[in-house]
Order: C-alpha cells, then structure tokens, then sequence
C-alpha cells in the first residue's frame, strides 16, 4: 500500500464518527499484527522456529508486553519497496516484566523482508535501547534476521553503528541479553558480541562474520552454515555463546532463569530471595570432608563443592562447554546472588590456558560491574605450558584475568580447596590481588609449583646420587615431593603469614561463606579516578 492510496479494509468503517474511528484503530492493530500473513508464518513453523511475538509472549510475564512503534513502516522506494509497507516493519519492540521486574525487548521478525535492518527496524531497536538505559533494565534482544537491509544500503549500516554504540554504552550500565533465534550474519554479529551474554539455539542459529560461499572464494575452504557458525560451534569452539539451548523455549526460560540472578542495573539492589540458612554445619556439609583424594593426581568434580555450599544446590552454569578447565556461573548465598569461579579438576586437570583465562576475566568483569559478590574455587595446578599458547598469546591474554580480580571492587571470597601454583596462585583471587577473604582447607598446597617439580629442580643432586646408589628413585622422589609440600606448601605456612584469613575444614566452607558475605556486604571500595583503564585485549 502506497501513502497515497486509501486503505483497503473489510468493514471500511465510518472515520467521521467516534465508533469509526475506534473500529478503524481495531482494524489496525489487527493488521500490524499480523503484517506478515499465513505464509509467512506457516514457513516460519514449518523450521520449527515460533514468530517474533510468539517468542516475546514465551519471554515475558503473561500479559505485561507493551508494544512500541506498532505502525511504523518503511519509507523506502528504491526496487518497488513502496508496494509492500507492514505495519511495524522487520522488528517488534517494547517492553513488559519478567519475575515482575521491567525489561526492555526487541524481536526481529524473520517474516517480514527477512528479519532485515533497514532504516526504520533500526530506529525502532534504537529507541527501546534508549528507553531502556534511560530507565535502567535489562534488555533482551532476539535475533532473526538476514542482517542489513539489502535495498537501503549505506541507511541500513548507519543504523547498525548507531546501535553498536549504544550496545557499548549499555555496557556495564544495564545487562544486555542476547538470544540469537535464526540467522545472524555479517557485521549484525558484532550487536550480540557486545551484550553480555549470548544464548543460541541448537541447529537453527548461526553467527558468522562471512558465510560458507564468502569462504569457498576467498580462502578454498568446504564449510557448512552448522559446522561454521552453528550454536554447538559457538559455544564449544569460539566461546562467542554462552548457553546452547536444545529449542526456543530452552533459550527463552534460561534467559529468564538468568535475569533472576541480576540486577535491574548498576545502581540496583541485587534481587533478594526470602532464605533462613542453617548456621550449624549440617550432616550434608560433611560430605565436603572426604570430596578431596589422597592423591594430588585424582580428579574431583568441583560442581559438588559449588552445590554443597549454595542456596538449594541450586547453581545456573553459564558457557558449560566452552574451556570446562574453569567453571562459571551464578548461585545465590542467603538468598542474594553471588558469582562462582571455579577450577574444574575434572577437565585438563584444572589448568588454565587463554581460553579459561579469558571466559572467566569476562565474567568476573561483569559481576564487578553489577555489584555481585564473586566466590572463587581454587584448584589450580599452572598455566597450560606449550608453543600453542605463547604463541596464541597467553602473556597478553592471561593478563586479563589478572587485571579483572585486581580492579574488582565487589566482596571476593576466595577458598583455596586444594592446589594453588606459582601464577596460577595469584590469578585465582588472591589476596594479594584484592580479595577480602581467603580461606584454605587443611587439603590446600600454596606454592611456587608442586611437589614433584620442586623436587626435580631442588634435589637434582640427591635424584642423581639415588639413581648410582641402585635405590629406589621414584621412592626418594615421592619422600622428597611429600617434604616440599608438607615444609614449603602448606596452608598453614600461608595462614601464619596472614596471606590466608584461616584455615577451615571444608564442611565448615558453607556457613563461612555465608558468614563472609554478610560481614562484607557493606564493603566500599574505589579506583583512582580514570576515564577507564586499557586491559590486554
Ligand atoms: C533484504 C532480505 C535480506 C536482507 C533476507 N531477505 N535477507 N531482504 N535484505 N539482508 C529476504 C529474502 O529476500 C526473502 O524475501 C526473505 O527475506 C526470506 O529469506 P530467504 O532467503 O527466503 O530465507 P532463508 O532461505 O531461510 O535464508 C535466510 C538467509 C538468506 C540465509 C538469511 O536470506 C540470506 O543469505 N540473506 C542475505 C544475508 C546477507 O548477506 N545479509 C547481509 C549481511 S552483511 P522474500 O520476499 O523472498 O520472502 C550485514 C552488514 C551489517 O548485515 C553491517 C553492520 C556494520
């Protein structure tokens, strides 16, 4: 329909009365509704995808969304564009409650022109991000679209910069969602990449800068849209996602799950769950006592520690598959929320490398930025050694994590379950870094490195005189390593020193942390004033 063109309705109600031109505005919410007609929407389910306002019901508290911009329409001619102007365009925007808190949303809409950015659809995402950072809540984005509108041109990559710069704004300021539904391509990637959490769904969302066909021609290579840019790929390989849901619905209670843990903002309370936790240690806080084996080589799954000391067991992983060498995620401790950090023994031994640095430096990052308290876990045996890394940058990248705990003014809590070595020691929360409370269990070993490397380098002679005496080398070694850790690595070596606040047994972890928390909950901590900082990137 053109603008000269009179509208085309079934009842073609009387606009000179008041009955009418109520009639009419039915009329018309109707059809911006349902802008993109049957077949449309019939294709949409026929790839098992819901519509942009299917998704934005699943989303929101029932009946709370209130729609923006329902009739704004394109304003282009250029390829006949004049012949075919929805209601609402590409997008629908607005905002409604989740748990009955305010957040802001937008949901492309694949049926319509391909979820494409043109002109319009990009002053629609722009103003509800503006409303919601000037309101301070949370925005949720749902992306489903074939990236800038082809016919616009230069209008509809405009728009794209407009909205990285407020992405970028929002950064810090509000929590930004991303949940990526469809296609996301090209530089339409880079709104995503900005927010601080991306949730994908399995098989039938992709992100890529540059698709199978740009890759074929440029560089030779046979890549598929799944293997390239599928949500498996991004949550396992590039670490660009951070939830892979099995289907929409999924995608749609995790972020719902997710927002339940965060504050409205950077000035807000933290969201408080009614909790009486029991102060004693209880019979299920002793199975933390036999959780560490004898033998520093023996794996332990670090999620039983994390369960056994939060709220109900109850702990929201976020990026499980992505460098499971660390764990992250969100709990709540007395019913107020903390950040969990976490080396996982199970996976790589524990050992960091650049990608564990770099998954958890972000999230501790946004814990500081939104005041929530962050407990670290701590069995680390080093640094991941090899060329790939010092090549890869792990100087530069590992930096990072570093940087992260140093400038974070939150409460940190730091328990030191078992090996803490050389760098790898400091990175973890140490007190040296800032952390507010650091406790060990009597398991801990704090050192410059284990037992058996110490030994390698400090008793190379008696190694040596073992060897030519006949005796049993991998005895001495064993006596030797056992002596270092006990003299040089014990907690209570650090404890004496005040570098550990106390030395605790691990059924007691619970209640201290708990207690810890609350003795730091009115903790007031600042920077030299800066513009900002220049963390290794
Ligand atoms: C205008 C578009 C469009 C676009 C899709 N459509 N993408 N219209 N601009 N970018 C339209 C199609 O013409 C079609 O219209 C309808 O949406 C559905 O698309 P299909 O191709 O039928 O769907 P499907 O087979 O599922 O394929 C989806 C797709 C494909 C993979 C996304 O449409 C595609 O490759 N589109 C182009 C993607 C792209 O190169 N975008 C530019 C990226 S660069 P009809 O009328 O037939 O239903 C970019 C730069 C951002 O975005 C820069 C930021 C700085």
């Amino acid at each position: 329909m053109t603008d000269t063109e009179p509208r085309q309705t079934d009842q073609n109600p009387d606009l000179t009365t008041t009955a009418g031109k109520l009639a009419d505005l039915k009329e018309r919410f109707h059809e911006a509704v349902t802008a993109s007609g049957e077949a449309a929407i019939e294709k949409q389910h026929a790839k098992g995808k819901l519509t942009a306002r299917e998704r934005i019901d699943l989303l929101l508290d029932p009946g709370s969304f209130v729609e923006f911009d329902e009739f704004v329409r394109h304003r282009t001619h250029a390829f006949g564009m004049e012949a075919k102007r929805p209601y609402g365009d590409a997008v629908v925007t607005g905002v409604g409650t989740i748990h009955g808190r305010n957040v802001a949303v937008f949901s492309q809409d694949f049926t319509i022109f391909g979820g494409s950015l043109g002109e319009v659809a990009g002053e629609k995402i722009i103003k509800v991000m503006d409303h919601a950072l000037k309101t301070g809540v949370p925005m949720i984005g749902i992306l489903d679209s074939g990236g800038a509108r082809i016919q616009e041109g230069v209008v509809a990559l405009g728009k794209y910069g407009e909205i990285f710069r407020r992405n970028t704004a929002a950064s810090g300021v509000i929590p930004q969602i991303s949940i990526v539904m469809g296609p996301a391509a090209g530089g339409a990637v880079y709104s995503p990449a900005l927010t601080d959490f991306v949730i994908m769904v399995d098989k039938s969302s992709h992100m890529f800068v540059t698709g199978p066909d740009v890759i074929k021609t440029v560089t030779g290579e046979d890549v598929g849209f799944e293997e390239l840019g599928g949500a498996l790929t991004h949550n396992k390989v590039s670490g660009v996602a951070h939830y892979l849901a099995s289907d929409e619905e999924d995608a749609l209670d995790y972020a719902r799950t997710l927002l339940s843990y965060l504050p409205q903002n950077n000035l807000a309370e933290l969201p408080t769950f009614q909790a009486e936790p029991e102060l004693e240690i209880t019979d299920a806080d002793r199975r933390l006592n036999t959780i560490i084996p004898d033998s520093p080589n023996q794996p332990y799954d670090v999620k039983t520690i994390i369960e056994g000391v939060v709220d109900d067991g109850e702990f929201l992983e976020i990026q499980p598959l992505f460098a499971p060498n660390i764990i992250i995620g969100f709990a709540r401790v007395e019913g107020r929320s903390v950040g969990i950090v976490a080396n996982q023994p199970s996976a790589m031994a524990g050992t960091l490398n650049i990608d564990a640095g770099e998954k958890a430096s972000r999230f501790v990052r946004f814990c500081d930025a939104f005041s929530i308290p962050i407990l670290t876990l701590v069995d680390v045996p080093g640094y991941l050694p090899g060329t790939d890394q010092e090549w890869t940058g792990v100087i530069r990248r590992g930096a990072k994590l570093l940087y992260a705990y140093a400038e974070a003014t939150v409460p940190l809590v730091t328990i030191i379950t078992r090996k803490a070595y050389g760098g790898a020691y400091i990175v973890m929360g140490s007190k040296q870094l800032g952390a507010d409370m650091n406790l060990a269990w009597p398991t801990a070993e704090i050192a410059v490195m284990g037992g058996q490397g110490a030994v390698n380098i400090l008793y190379r002679n008696e190694i040596k005189r073992a060897e030519e005496a006949g005796e049993d080398v991998a005895a001495v070694r064993t006596k030797l390593a056992n002596e270092y850790t006990y003299n040089v690595a014990s907690p209570f070596l650090a404890a004496e020193r005040g570098e550990l606040d106390g030395v605790i047994e691990p059924a007691a972890t619970r209640v201290s942390v708990i207690k810890a928390l609350r003795a730091l909950r009115t903790k007031r901590a600042t920077l030299p004033p800066k513009k900002h900082g220049n963390i290794p990137l």
